[in-house]
């Protein structure tokens, strides 16, 4: 095998599948764009799944990327074995309804094997099919000649989450050798699917073939209209097994932070010491990149788990005998070993710094109130137990790792219970499984939808009625030529707001001489039709009929000028607090509007009223308002705010308001 450092490893990858034809896509951020179905990105294909699902259209059919991408399922083995992570890089190749099994499997084959490649043994190289998939098993056979002997089939080889495109799925595996076979079992531990250090799965090639739903049988899936390919290999892994390291962390991703974080530390990288060098390592990258793409430490949802994994980071420095912030003086390693293909992260590193040494710094307070919570509970403790309750809650909320409850428990002789230390965990995973709708994360493909090419002409920024002809009608997925109750509508013009860039979907109604409907949503389709979901209450609406559209005049109105408030706002936040405030997602109703953005303290009520007198202050100084269509490096060349996660087009929409605002956006304003 080749020498390669993790960086030329991710960019080999990348190479290798520009030269197959494919459009290399910057990786997504790590906070899903309109998913609510995902906390984090968490795999390549989680932020392609609009191509999966075929409710949006890709530049390219063949598309690969290295997409970084969090999970926090398996926190606790995170630092005890050898490849889990809760930040890691999957790197991906995809087609979208172009090649699929012949292609895709040879694919994989060649750049793991070819000495112009990865060069890596094929004789150490093992691969599993889904038990069912002749064709899968004819291709590793005869197209690349793998053994039947290095073969496993298995019914485990399938991959879905939920109803959606899935399909089954082959595995790559490597065999690290005896080394890491302490009981020399060899082959049995791959055929018979054991639990092992020595055969480690490096790629998984699924075929995106079927619409899956857990209620039915997989043999009546129904065969997707476009079948995709959708693949993940973790850099880490890959990285491991090419610089043969014991385990991920013993790499050039991982060491040199491990390095750094020795110079703060009482024990070195040796024996029972590792595993908290590890975590620490590990848990740094996730908070450096979740911060730099917008999170934030909170006590909910993404912000919590965030939170939680700082915490776990500060418990193992504490056994490291560190117990002053440092994890924010590991903030510039981590760019450094990234910063080939992450140049943005030193853009954050001021901010990120400051975060992450706050962040510890309320931990430290807050170790500090459980002690005293502690010490009263010690003080009631009755039949000399402390309850799993109590032990849990100080775990949970102040960052009491069991074993310090314990030791100090002990020294008062008191007992906890393990056992109900355990079961509260459990409790907590399933509140936090259930806090995600992992369950539904994938639409389903509408062929017919997909196919429905004929424009939709967008005429309400200066409109709010006008008369237009129905060109497609949809109910219950399917086309059809006439609508009475619920479905979905394409006008050849229409003046009804598409939900986008946080502004809500107009309302209002529709209407014939002798129908009327009522528009309770509009999104845009895959190909960039504004799609109307009506319900026609009164007769029967048809394709070709002319139809008068009119806005919900009032919840438009209001809409409007919060979203263009939501702009003076960003600039009189800059104003107040620097330059660093970025807009981090948005809400823009009729109602009210909501702005995300990060900033390292607590807002004080002298900022507050700052800021609103000023937006107050903008507002009544009327400025001009003035929307532009301009070349895309002309708008950036002009200094209008462009969305730091946002993918543009070729053209966009600069918003102008006076001299106080300029951005990028296709909303509507005042
Ligand atoms: N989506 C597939 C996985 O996560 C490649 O394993």
């Amino acid at each position: 095998m080749k020498q390669l450092t993790g960086n030329q490893v991710r960019q080999m990858f990348l190479d290798y599948f520009s030269q197959q034809g494919h459009m290399i896509e910057p990786g997504a951020s790590l906070i899903p764009n309109n998913d609510p179905t995902l906390l984090w990105i968490n795999a390549g294909v989680a932020a392609l799944k609009k191509y999966f699902d075929g409710s949006e259209k890709p530049r390219c059919n063949r598309i690969a990327n290295a997409q970084k991408s969090i999970r926090t399922n398996d926190i606790e083995n995170v630092g005890r074995t050898a490849r889990h992570h809760t930040f890691f890089e999957m790197l991906g190749n995809f087609s979208i309804g172009d090649y699929f099994k012949e292609e895709a499997i040879p694919f994989a084959w060649e750049f793991l094997t070819s000495p112009d490649w990865m060069g890596i043994d094929k004789e150490k190289l093992y691969v599993s099919v889904y038990t069912d998939d002749q064709d899968a098993y004819r291709i590793w056979t005869e197209v690349c000649h793998v053994d039947p002997s290095h073969i496993l089939k298995t019914d485990d080889n399938f991959w879905e989450i939920g109803k959606g495109p899935g399909g089954p799925d082959s595995e790559i595996f490597f065999d690290r050798g005896e080394k890491y076979d302490p009981q020399g079992l060899g082959e049995r531990l791959f055929f018979e699917e054991m639990e092992n250090d020595r055969y480690i799965e490096v790629w998984n090639v699924v075929f995106s073939q079927y619409d899956c739903d857990p209620e039915i049988d997989r043999k009546d899936y129904k065969e997707l209209p476009q079948k995709n390919i959708d693949t993940g290999m973790g850099l880490e892994r890959l990285v491991a097994l090419i610089q043969d390291g014991e385990t991920n962390f013993d790499t050039d991703l991982f060491l040199p932070i491990i390095h750094e974080t020795g110079k703060y530390a009482r024990y070195p990288y040796e024996g029972e010491y590792k595993m908290a060098y590890r975590v620490i390592a590990d848990h740094i990258r996730t908070i450096v990149f979740a911060l730099s793409d917008g999170a934030n430490f909170s006590n909910s949802g993404r912000g919590y788990v965030l939170r939680r994994v700082l915490r776990r980071a500060a418990r193992y420095g504490l056994r490291l005998g560190i117990d002053e912030p440092f994890l924010y003086k590991l903030v510039p390693t981590v760019n450094e070993v990234m910063k080939d293909f992450y140049p943005y992260l030193s853009e954050h590193t001021e901010m990120n710094e400051k975060l992450i040494k706050n962040e510890e710094e309320t931990f430290k307070k807050t170790l500090k109130v459980g002690q005293s919570l502690l010490d009263e509970e010690i003080a009631r403790a009755e039949n000399g137990v402390l309850s799993g309750e109590i032990v849990f809650k100080l775990y949970d909320t102040y960052g009491f790792p069991f074993e310090l409850t314990q030791e100090i428990a002990e020294e008062h002789g008191l007992k906890i219970s393990r056992e109900e230390f355990d079961e509260q965990m459990a409790l907590q995973k399933e509140r936090a499984r259930n806090a995600r709708n992992v369950k539904d994360s994938f639409a389903s493909q509408n062929e017919e939808l997909m196919n429905f090419t004929e424009k939709s002409e967008f005429v309400g920024y200066d409109h709010l009625s006008c008369d237009g002809k129905i060109i497609a009608i949809f109910k219950d997925g399917e086309m059809t030529d006439s609508l009475h109750g619920e479905g979905e509508i394409i006008f050849d013009r229409t003046c009804f707001y598409a939900e986008s860039g946080g502004q809500v979907a107009d309302g209002g109604i529709v209407t014939t001489p002798d129908a009327k409907a009522v528009v309770l949503d509009v999104q845009k389709s895959r190909n960039a039709q504004n799609l109307v979901k009506v319900d026609v209450k009164e007769g029967t609406l048809h394709v070709g009929q002319e139809v008068r559209q009119e806005v919900d005049r009032q919840k438009r109105m209001r809409t409007t000028a919060n979203h263009s408030c939501t702009h003076l706002l960003q600039s009189a936040l800059k104003k107040v607090l620097g330059a660093h405030i970025q807009q981090a997602g948005s809400f823009v109703g009729p109602d009210y509007l909501r702005f995300d953005f990060r900033h390292f303290e607590k807002l004080t009520q002298e900022q507050l009223a700052e800021v609103e007198q000023i937006v107050n202050e903008y507002i009544s100084a009327a400025y001009p308002v003035t929307k532009e269509i301009m070349d895309i490096e002309t708008a950036r060349d002009s200094g209008a705010t462009a969305l730091f996660n946002e993918k543009y087009g070729d053209k966009v929409r600069v918003v102008t308001m006076g001299d106080v605002s300029k951005e990028f956006c296709a909303g509507c304003h005042v």
